[in-house]
């Protein structure tokens, strides 16, 4: 078993799209695949149309366990445990909680899956704490421009290095440009220093990129991955390429 953590502090990269298109795909290929939502947005429970029930706030609160807060969705062998409006009070109601930042992991121990994939929200909560802690490797979308590159230094400097303390195996298994325009050129300093902060994550950047598509907002209100959607979009085959990137790459 796997326990992949698509994580970014900032906001809006691409990481619950990802999360869901490394899902699906790892489940069309007959694996057996966990989500977990820990976003109070709730966008990857939307996005496989998931049930209202108990969550991930039930679960990291133990108000349920592993089993009874996870759903099947409409893809074989793609379950989720959704998100929900409660994980905005997560912070206050574990605050003080010993074990607090692993209350994931605790629930996670004796999971039957083949792959589990964690949407962690943006900031630095009790969420990122307990996906980083129950993670084996992190998946980080990222967008390719200098904005992208400033805030992902920062959050390799203030988050993930602090929490390979408490999670020493933790490892980056690479950063993940998406809404990729080809027009726009990456400027070779821009490029060299993601190449350069990946390789002191320990990690690289994907070779695989995903294309900008506007497409990929029609298949998320259609409940469906942008492969799923349409057979010849751009971004959808770099999702497909991308997985098997990731499977090839050792963590
Ligand atoms: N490759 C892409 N091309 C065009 N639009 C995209 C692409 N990937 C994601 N989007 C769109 O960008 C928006 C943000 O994507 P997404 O919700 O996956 O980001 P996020 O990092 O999970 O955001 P948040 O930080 O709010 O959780 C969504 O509307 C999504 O449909
Ligand atoms: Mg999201």
């Amino acid at each position: 078993m796997k326990i992949y953590a698509v994580t970014n502090q900032k906001g809006g990269v691409g990481k619950s799209t990802t999360a869901h298109a490394v899902g699906v795909a790892l489940a069309n290929q007959g694996r057996k695949v966990l989500l977990i939502d820990l976003d109070e947005q709730g966008d990857l429970s939307f996005i496989v149309g998931a049930n209202q029930g108990p969550g991930a706030y039930e679960l990291l609160t133990k108000q349920a366990t592993l089993g009874e807060a996870t759903q099947a969705t409409a893809t074989k062998g793609l379950f989720i445990v959704p998100g929900s409006i409660g994980l905005a009070s997560l912070d206050l109601v574990l605050k003080d909680v010993p074990g607090n930042g692993f209350r994931l992991k605790e629930a996670l121990k004796g999971a039957k899956y083949d792959y589990i994939i964690i949407d962690v929200p943006p900031g630095l909560g009790s969420q990122p704490a307990n996906a980083l802690n129950a993670a084996d490797a992190l998946i980080i979308p990222a967008q390719a421009n200098i904005l992208g590159l400033k805030n992902l230094n920062v959050f390799w400097e203030k988050t993930i290095k602090p929490m390979k303390k408490t999670n020493k195996a933790l490892k980056v298994a690479g950063i993940l440009f998406t809404s990729y325009k080809a027009s726009a050129v990456l400027s070779k300093a821009v490029e060299g220093a993601f190449n350069d902060l990946a390789q002191a994550m320990g990690a690289k950047v994907f070779k695989s990129r995903i294309r900008n598509s506007a497409m990929i907002e029609k298949a998320q209100a259609g409940h469906k991955a942008i492969f799923e959607y349409s057979k010849k979009n751009a971004a959808g085959l770099d999702y497909l390429e991308f997985v098997e990137e990731l499977k090839r790459t050792r963590i």
